[in-house]
């Protein structure tokens, strides 16, 4: 078997190893972030189990640092003590970026994870089956409900060859973007294979992995070979390593070759991950602000480059540039080192461990700036700022770019690279997580006014439905629900955060939608596609949103659509898409029938006569999510059965 289908089968709890059928796997461990943390907490919580049933539980703040109100402190604290009380570990703000932590500290090979947040798949630079999921999906793993998913096919991505210099890890990724573009990956595992892989440190393969999400696919996955083991050993956990390599190199449904030596500098443009082109395609392009960071590219190895290509030369003077290492540890060792001075010295701005302006939080640029990140997404907006133009690029062409102020081939730019070489031993120091309380019973949940309680939602859909929102192809969770500091800490508070629902597309959506009693969004191809966020599910459901008629799903999106009651539809000719407007009425009768029945709906449009088929293709297990209007009722149904 490859590596994808013995961790699979291993934890296979239902349905078959083809791809497309539904299956059920055991999960090991679950990590959330703050920003979609809250939210899973409320609903573990509402599932009235005692402790989690998994083997490690994380909960971490990363995402919304910033304390400007008494929000966030609220939610740190309620995410705080309800991890005490359940059986989950803390890992409060300042500690680092779930994924860099997670690989640090607590991933195992072999085992699953899943995490509300979409680039859980980090972990596959270990080679654990890590999965993005919604917050909900979280909380039943946690609850020892098994995680469902469709088998993917499973894709080889043959690496041969070696990187040259000034060319790294996160070039790989882009070359994978640009070949197969944010679409290309959905239904897919990618396994990376082939000589290549040997040539790759766990942080360079936890790169890829990690950007692996934005090829909308299922989960990235290396191998754990003697590199992992090496990794493990560093951070003092050589007793959590076991090989897991593939023992038949024919076993994949399909493979892509990627020759290492010939690729160059590589960047995604403005404002899509597989805009990818060469960096000296672009070259000289002024470059208003640099970030290296976030959970893609902010590991010692990153951090370590940085501070030697830094030392002894200035930022240029027009470069706003920021740094944030990935965790605490990563920080603390740059400083124990010494390189930390070189990267203060040479004019850099070093942020908290923390997501920080990968997700909006600070350092939104100037208007129409032209922003090089070491990031994973640039959708428009998601900086902060509406026109700035954010590229996608690895620390060697963001390095070029702070220093010339203009993009540049690192290649090209600089002499001969810097052979890092990262310490025998990392610098431990697991009294920053805290453990839970082993009687959780008397410890007091503490929720600050900022804390909502969830509402519960009913399958209530009648006959007459309007078409609330009309968009097109690739709306992405943060277009309809963005995240940012004004945003964000509003995430368990339900009420308040819907009414950003769709702002930066339409900002009328969300009082017009929660006037409809019955609402569709019709949508184009890949809708739904980026963050994990539940509540771009979540909002839309609390202002009457009923159905999502689209050409296609983002995977996370559809299983959260279908979490919440929202019944996710397909054209069956996608050319109908063209035929309906916003603000149509359907008629969307027997929808309960249909939905037991599994019979296809045939959508009627008043007032114009024009009949639309739509398709969902949805198991049992999902269409009874549906009626019984959502998985929380479904699970209490099926408990008190
Ligand atoms: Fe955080 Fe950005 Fe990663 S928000 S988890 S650093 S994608």
């Amino acid at each position: 078997m490859n590596v994808a289908k013995k961790i699979i089968s291993k934890h296979l709890v239902s349905g078959k190893m083809e791809a497309g059928a539904e299956i059920a796997l055991k999960i090991d461990q679950t990590l959330t972030q703050d920003a979609t943390g809250t939210m899973a907490y409320l609903q573990f919580e509402a599932m009235g189990v005692a402790k989690v049933k998994t083997e490690l539980s994380v909960s971490y703040v990363d995402h919304n640092t910033l304390q400007s109100g008494f929000e966030n402190a609220d939610d740190h604290k309620f995410l705080q003590t309800i991890a005490s009380k359940y059986g989950i570990v803390f890992s409060p703000a300042g500690n680092g970026i779930c994924h860099q932590v997670h690989l640090e500290r607590f991933g195992v090979p072999g085992k699953t994870l899943i995490g509300s947040d979409s680039h859980t798949p980090t972990g596959g630079g270990i080679g654990m089956l890590a999965f993005g999921a919604g917050g909900l999906d979280v909380a039943c793993a946690m609850a020892g409900q098994p995680f469902y998913i469709t088998m993917p096919k499973i894709i080889k991505v043959n690496l041969t060859g070696k990187l040259r210099d000034w060319v790294s890890a996160k070039d790989i990724i882009l070359e994978l973007l640009r070949l197969e573009t944010v679409k290309g990956g959905r239904g897919k595992i990618y396994e990376f294979a082939g000589a290549g892989v040997k040539t790759l440190t766990v942080p360079e393969r936890a790169t890829i992995t990690n950007m692996g999400t934005e090829l909308g696919a299922t989960t990235s996955i290396f191998p754990s070979d003697e590199i992992t083991k090496d990794f493990l050993a560093r951070q003092g956990r050589i007793s959590a390593w076991t090989e897991i390599i593939a023992d038949d190199q024919k076993d994949y449904d399909g493979e892509i070759v990627i020759d290492l030596s010939t690729l160059e500098p590589l960047i995604a443009q403005p404002h899509m991950p597989d805009k990818v082109v060469k960096v000296k395609d672009i070259k000289g392009i002024k470059v208003d602000q640099v970030g290296i960071g976030s959970c893609t590219n902010s590991s010692l190895s990153d951090m370590l480059l940085t501070a030697e290509v830094l030392k002894g030369k200035k930022i240029n003077k027009n470069v706003s540039f920021v740094v944030s290492p990935g965790s605490r540890q990563v920080l603390a060792m740059l400083s124990q080192s010494g390189a930390l001075f070189n990267i203060i010295e040479s004019g850099a701005r070093v942020l908290e461990s923390a997501c920080g302006p990968c997700i909006g939080m600070g350092q939104a640029p100037k208007s129409g700036a032209v922003s090089f990140r070491t990031f994973n997404r640039n959708f428009e907006g998601r900086s902060g700022t509406k026109d700035a133009k954010v590229y996608l690029c690895s620390p060697e062409v963001a390095l070029a770019a702070a220093l010339s102020g203009e993009a540049a081939d690192p290649s090209e730019y600089f002499g001969a690279k810097p052979k890092i070489k990262t310490p025998e031993k990392f610098l431990v120091d697991d009294a920053q997580f805290q453990q839970p309380e082993a009687d959780g019973s008397k410890v007091e949940v503490v929720k600050g006014p900022n804390i909502v309680s969830l509402k519960q939602f009913a399958f209530d859909l009648t006959t007459d439905v309007v078409v609330a929102l009309k968009v097109g192809d690739n709306i992405s969770t943060d277009h309809i629900l963005p995240a940012g500091a004004k945003i964000l800490p509003y995430r368990s508070n339900l009420p308040k955060i819907s009414e950003f629902t769709f702002g930066a597309v339409d900002a009328d959506f969300a009082k017009r939608a929660s006037k409809i009693p019955n609402g569709v969004i019709v949508g184009g191809e890949n809708y739904g596609q980026g963050s994990s966020r539940e509540h771009a599910a979540l909002a839309p459901r609390f202002l009457n949103i009923k159905i999502v008629l689209t050409k296609s799903f983002a995977r996370i999106h559809l299983a959260n659509l279908i979490n919440f009651g929202i019944i996710p539809l397909t054209f069956d000719n996608p050319a109908d898409y063209d035929k309906i407007n916003q603000g149509d009425n359907f008629s969307f009768s027997r929808a309960k029938d249909i939905l037991e029945n599994g019979e296809d709906f045939n959508i009627l449009i008043a007032g114009k006569g024009i009949k639309i088929k739509a398709n969902y293709n949805l198991t049992q297990r999902q269409k009874g999510i549906l009626l019984a209007g959502g998985l929380l009722n479904w699970i209490k149904e099926k408990a008190s059965k």
